[in-house]
């Protein structure tokens, strides 16, 4: 199951469909195994068999994910397995899309399922984008921030280029590269004018290839703008960069003014601004999409923290200081009082070139 979930994580993201991983293992060798590398490439069950047809005869097959049951983009996972003649099945996690239902069917066919209780949580992980947007309609969100030692984003003017080193914004290059979507607030264009591509060249190594493997196999991530009375200029960078842009506003007007690329989506308003939870549903349900990074400014970012949309802050510390006057990490109302604060739970911290990259998540979920 470790070799399973290996081969899972050789994607960066399969979105619109889970990460998957799987190995045959016959007569105590290791007979064949396969991962999902994208939408409408075949299943890892699939790519696993593929390798030696006999290599299922009377297997166990190890999966990360509980294999599909019905027709999609490619034929149902169960129907291969049983026709491969498979003994057991050993799964890690349940699919909550509603129309798999292979533990079920394998079942009634005669094969032995188990699930692994020791790579649950894992399988959890793995796809925990697609299992909010399953199970909640709304993706993972990801806010990465980059501040200075004493917590500040940009100068009073609005300069924030660059807090953090190369090798800090080499690594969120990969944040970007794992997500579906890129999502700033409009204040962010006006101010830095940010690409919000996904640039292969910045990384090294395997973190190339796997950024490189995501644009081949489906594009740039959606580049998404908050901005509700359409405040983003022509001429703005990300709007002519390869990929799409999607302008989230409550005003519909000018949308002619933007190259085809760009799409206006009239959104519904909370409090005269972009309803939040309206964008991340849309990013849910029409566009598939699994995670998502939030590369914004304290406003927006406030904003859906307020809201509880943040599911983890990854949160790049350059070894500077900004001064009080300087912009904070995130605008929003603190508690009364420190026992009402929300409670974080640091998932990972390190030192990244000469500063330190820290993971939070809210310590409630
Ligand atoms: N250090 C970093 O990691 C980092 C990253 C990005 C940016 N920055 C810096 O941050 C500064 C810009 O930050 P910012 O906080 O002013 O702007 P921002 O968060 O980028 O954008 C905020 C704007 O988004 C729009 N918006 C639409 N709907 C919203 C909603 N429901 N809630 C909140 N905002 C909504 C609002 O403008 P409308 O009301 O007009 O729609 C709002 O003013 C720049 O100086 C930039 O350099 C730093």
């Amino acid at each position: 199951m470790r070799r399973a979930f290996e081969l899972a994580r050789s994607v960066l993201s399969c979105a619109p469909n889970p990460r998957v991983g799987c190995v045959i293992v016959r007569d105590g060798r290791r007979a064949g195994e396969g991962f999902h590398a994208g939408a409408g490439r075949e299943h890892a069950e699939i790519a696993a068999l593929a390798a030696d047809p006999d290599s299922g005869a009377g297997a166990t097959v190890f999966v990360t994910l509980e294999p599909c049951s019905h027709e999609g983009r490619t034929g149902p996972c169960t129907r291969a397995l049983i026709e491969a003649g498979v003994k057991q099945l050993v799964i890690a996690g349940l699919d909550p899309n509603p129309q798999v239902s292979g533990v079920g069917q394998l079942e009634a066919a005669g094969i032995e399922v188990f699930r692994f209780e020791d790579f649950v949580a894992e399988a959890a992980e793995l796809n925990k984008g697609f299992l909010l947007r399953m199970n909640l309609g709304r993706p993972f969100v990801r806010c990465k921030l980059a501040m200075s030692l004493d917590g500040r984003t940009a100068l009073a003017d609005g300069q924030s280029k660059w807090i953090t080193g190369p090798e800090a914004r080499a690594d969120a290059q990969l944040l970007r590269a794992a997500s579906c979507a890129i999502v700033t607030g409009v204040n962010t264009i006006l101010a830095d004018d940010p690409a919000l591509n996904v640039r292969p060249d910045a990384l090294k190594g395997g973190d190339r290839v796997l950024a490189e493997t995501r644009l081949a196999e489906a594009g740039q991530p959606l580049r998404v703008i908050v901005d509700s009375k359409l405040r983003t200029p022509r001429k703005a960078k990300t709007l002519s960069l390869p990929g799409e842009v999607k302008i989230f506003s409550l005003w519909g007007r000018d949308a002619a003014r933007f190259p085809d690329s760009v799409e206006l989506i009239s959104a519904s308003a909370s409090q005269e601004r972009v309803d939040l939870e309206f964008v991340l549903n849309c990013l849910a349900t029409r566009f598939e999409c699994n995670e998502i990074l939030v590369e914004a400014g304290p406003i927006l970012g406030g904003a859906l923290l307020t809201a509880g949309l943040i599911d983890e802050l990854v949160i790049y510390m350059g070894a500077r200081l900004l001064g009080s006057d300087a912009r904070p990490l995130l605008e929003f109302a603190g508690p009364d009082s420190l026992t009402q604060s929300e409670a974080l739970e640091i998932v990972d911290a390190g030192v990244i070139g000469d500063g330190l990259r820290i993971v939070a998540r809210p310590a409630a979920r």
